[in-house]
């Protein structure tokens, strides 16, 4: 054959040549190692010097226009298929958002969810503070000293190593420490909540080592008990949606507020299952009261000028109230099945956007 009959029948090939793999097997075959034109090349060195020179020559002619055409038709292959996906594939953007079935919002973050919304729209506003606290800010500061009786009912877990002070630090045992923490940090007037882990060393059908509170905090130059009772009888009204729920505040104590109240709920026990809202049984579902004067004082706010309320909650206890979970200890066992159950759509969690779900 001769070199334009060689030249004709590649470029027939490259021309050809549907797709890109097809295009390749026409470089490979006349340019690769074992290429037509390749062994051509090869056969240059057996013949006289002149000839050896034009018929050089002229091949490296045909490889240049070759490797040309090859390039040329890449380029065409390639304009076609994304000619084809654009009529191809196509976005409807009228559809509407599939919410994603499978993925689940754990009931606490969801309760978390719905109490910072119904707090949010009061004017609270969220803060944090370390699971692992010190003696200070857990115990001392809320006016529970040293050899008071309630550092042992907090079954509190303590970190090894004491400090030169022979002092341990400890995982919180309730959220109450931010408290500290806040009035320490932010001049009053002040309206938060704390949402968070808390440990205690506790384990049975009704505690968990690790569980959630939500703590609250006002504190302004004329707060009073009225505040209070108005604040916590309207979340407790918001939060199990109830519009007349009965809410009862009893008294109680603790070491850091004065006067302390427990806050029950009406609810029905007949039958054998527990109704909310109904009935004439009480359900008791958190701890609150004016903040105690020395509190203030150990946190550098004059008792004299400012006063307030506080209140502390477990998460997973009003949780199961709303949402009728029997037993706390499934709340961290990670089965599937049971999240399927009582978790949440991701779309459906309550925000301060979007308000408390009603
Ligand atoms: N910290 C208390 C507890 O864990 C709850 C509480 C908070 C009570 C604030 C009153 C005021 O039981």
């Amino acid at each position: 054959m001769t070199i334009d009959q060689i030249r004709d029948q590649i470029l027939r090939g490259v021309a050809g040549a549907a797709t890109r793999e097809a295009l390749e097997e026409v470089r490979v075959t006349s340019l690769g190692r074992k290429g037509t034109v390749t062994e051509l090349m090869k056969e240059i060195g057996a013949l006289p010097a002149d000839e050896r020179r034009e018929r050089g020559a002229a091949l490296n002619r045909l490889k240049g226009e070759i490797e040309a055409a090859i390039a040329a038709a890449a380029k065409r292959l390639e304009g076609e298929a994304l000619a084809a996906r654009l009529r191809t594939e196509r976005v409807d953007v009228t559809l509407p958002v599939k919410a994603d079935p499978d993925g689940r919002i754990h009931p606490v973050s969801q309760t978390i969810a719905e109490v910072v919304a119904i707090f949010g729209e009061m004017g609270f506003s969220v803060v944090e503070g370390p699971h692992i606290e010190d003696d200070f800010h857990n115990f001392t500061a809320l006016n529970i000293p040293p050899e008071h009786p309630a550092r042992q009912e907090h079954d509190t877990f303590y970190l090894a190593g004491a400090d030169a002070h022979g002092a341990r630090k400890l995982l919180r045992t309730h959220t109450s420490p931010v408290q500290i923490r806040a009035l320490q940090k932010t001049k009053p007037p002040l309206r938060l909540i704390v949402p968070g882990r808390t440990f205690r060393n506790d384990h049975d059908a009704t505690h968990s080592p690790m569980f959630h509170q939500v703590e609250g905090l006002v504190v302004d130059r004329a707060t009073h008990m009225g505040h209070l009772k108005g604040c916590l009888i309207e979340f407790c009204r918001a939060f199990f949606d109830i519009e007349q729920l009965p809410v009862r505040f009893r008294p109680s104590y603790f070491p850091f507020t004065e006067p302390s109240a427990e806050v029950d709920i009406g609810c029905s026990r007949e039958g054998g299952g527990l109704r909310i809202g109904a009935g004439a049984d009480w359900l008791e579902i958190l701890g609150c009261g004016m903040v105690h004067p020395k509190v203030l004082a150990n946190c550098g706010v004059d008792p004299d000028l400012y006063q307030g309320f506080a209140f502390g909650m477990g998460i997973e206890r009003i949780a199961m109230l709303k949402y009728g979970i029997p037993d706390l200890r499934t709340f961290y066992d990670s089965d599937l099945r049971w999240l399927r159950h009582y978790g949440f759509l991701p779309l459906d969690v309550p925000s301060l956007v979007t308000g408390p779900a009603r």
